[in-house]
């Protein structure tokens, strides 16, 4: 049953997308990418980045009918000791992707810079070419101009939790989206 409020740490959320229009969103992005895929000469890599996107990764694969490869990896972040700050990597990408057609797959696009240094580090790696693929996108917060290839649901610039999104590491059980509002 769908509370239709939660509240995680100090702060409320209320129902904001419904479980019934995400797994719509998630089917019909399935739908395009079997339609897209269905002439490639070798199996697709679907990428999913931790630790937003298990939940969205495992619904959208159970629709998918071509055969494929999932790999998953993770960005650590620490302070380094260079002046840009904060330096990032990739953990856990330990596949081969010279020539293949990856699909990455996010739990949402905010400003893009996540987006932006995922993509530079698998270009890095040669692929055939890369699909960039989220359940959520706020188009509103977006900085980048790499193009989006499947986007399920645009939503307005607030915080959410559910379906692998979290607020300090809660929420990511919750079915249906929750938006922040207090
Ligand atoms: P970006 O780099 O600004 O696009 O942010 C991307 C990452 O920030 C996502 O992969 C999420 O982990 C996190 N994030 C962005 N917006 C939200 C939100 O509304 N709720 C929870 N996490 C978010
Ligand atoms: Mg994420």
């Amino acid at each position: 049953m769908t509370k239709q409020t939660v509240k995680l740490h100090d702060l409320l959320f209320e129902v904001y997308v419904a479980q019934s229009e995400v797994d719509a969103a998630v089917k019909n992005i399935a739908e395009r990418i079997n339609a897209d895929m269905r002439n490639e000469p070798a199996p697709p890599v679907f990428l999913c980045v931790l630790n937003g996107a298990f939940m969205f990764a495992a619904d959208l694969l159970k629709h998918i009918e071509f055969d494929c490869e999932v790999c998953f990896l993770k960005l650590s972040s620490y302070e380094g000791t260079a002046s840009s700050g904060k330096i990032r990597e990739l953990v856990g990408l330990n596949l081969e992707l010279e020539g293949r057609t990856v699909i990455l797959l996010e739990d949402i696009i905010d400003s893009g810079v996540t987006l932006e240094y995922l993509v530079s580090s698998i270009a890095a790696r040669n692929p055939e070419r890369i699909k960039i693929c989220t359940m959520l996108f706020k188009p509103d917060a977006y900085t980048k101009n790499l193009p989006l290839d499947y986007v399920g649901i645009s939503i307005e610039n607030e915080f959410v939790v559910g379906r692998g999104l979290d607020y300090n590491q809660l929420g990511r059980n919750y079915k249906d989206i929750y938006k922040l509002i207090r």
